[in-house]
């Protein structure tokens, strides 16, 4: 089954979907993002991300969008297809207009998303363990933004599947590990869960947020504390959060084995815990929907 776009409020097949050569999300990648998770029909954790995509609309002072208007417009392309298990991609530009680096008077936001079915890549990899590289943070100074400018994620990521690994981590200068091209970076330290603290460094990410919240509840401690390339070989386990892979351990770094090659007994706590947290969610729902 394609996947069903919704493009300016106009619901189409995505295939069909055609945007100016001169709007500025081409031209400048100058857009945000987001991607959702559907789980069962239904969309998840979609305050948390509407809420980041506010925030990455200010961050780069897009006006006008009408969030409200986006969500019912999401809510409405989930329900006009089959797909039960789905990921949303919704993107907001600055707009078409003349190519000039400043923003232009007159340009109205393009408003554009869309839902395909789910094809999960990580499958495996949950239940095994997944194998990843490290490069150099070569980014811009705002991470935090999710824009649509992703060349160093695009090559890091290619590096990876290169190597036959499936992420990429990013380091700092100094050794500091960051996130992943597309995911959250956690390791466990004596009994400890630690990430890196939110900075402009790092994507707040909604499944690491979640993460936080599920290990406090199961009473886990977790610090938000950078770790370095030099304290791979201390860690006992390492994992990765995000949207599409949800809880991911990582067995492997640059070959390097962690803790006993094996995924580990805090991450598989936490896989439990994210699984139980989205049957709630769905079962809660579906009760609401009843009464
Ligand atoms: N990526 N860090 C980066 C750089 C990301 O691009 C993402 C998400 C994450 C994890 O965030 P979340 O838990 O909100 O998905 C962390 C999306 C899924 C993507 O670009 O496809």
């Amino acid at each position: 089954m394609q996947a069903i776009a919704n493009l300016n409020g106009q619901q189409m097949p995505l295939s069909e979907a055609r945007i100016s050569a001169l709007d500025r999300g081409f031209l400048f990648g100058d857009a945000v993002y987001e991607v959702l998770r559907v789980y069962q029909g239904r969309p998840w954790l979609v305050l948390e991300h509407f809420q980041r995509l506010e925030q990455s609309l200010k961050a780069i002072r897009i006006n006008g969008v009408d969030l409200l208007r986006l969500r019912k417009r999401m809510l409405a392309t989930i329900a006009a297809g089959p797909f039960q298990e789905a990921t949303v991609y919704i993107q907001v530009t600055r707009g078409e207009a003349p190519r000039t680096h400043a923003f232009p008077e007159k340009a109205r936001p393009l408003e554009f998303l869309y839902v395909q079915e789910f094809h999960d890549r990580y499958r495996e990899a949950r239940q095994t363990g997944a194998a990843v590289i490290a490069r150099p943070d070569i980014r811009w100074g705002r991470c935090d933004i999710k824009s649509t400018n992703l060349l160093g994620n695009v090559l890091a990521m290619q590096a990876a599947k290169e190597a036959g690994c499936l992420e990429a981590l990013f380091y700092l200068p100094d050794g500091t590990l960051t996130e992943g091209t597309h995911t959250s970076f956690f390791g466990v330290l004596q009994g400890a869960v630690l990430t890196a603290p939110r900075s402009t460094a790092i994507l707040p990410g909604i499944t690491r947020g979640l993460l936080l919240r599920l290990a406090a509840k199961a009473e886990i401690p977790v610090r938000e504390h950078v770790l370095k390339r030099s304290d791979l070989a201390s860690v006992s386990e390492l994992f990765l959060t995000g949207t599409t892979s949800e809880v991911l351990p990582v067995i492997r770094v640059d070959g390097q084995t962690i803790g006993n090659g094996r995924p580990g007994p805090v991450t598989r706590r936490l896989q439990e815990a994210y699984q139980q947290a989205v049957i709630d969610s769905v079962r809660e729902k579906a009760a609401r929907i009843r009464a």
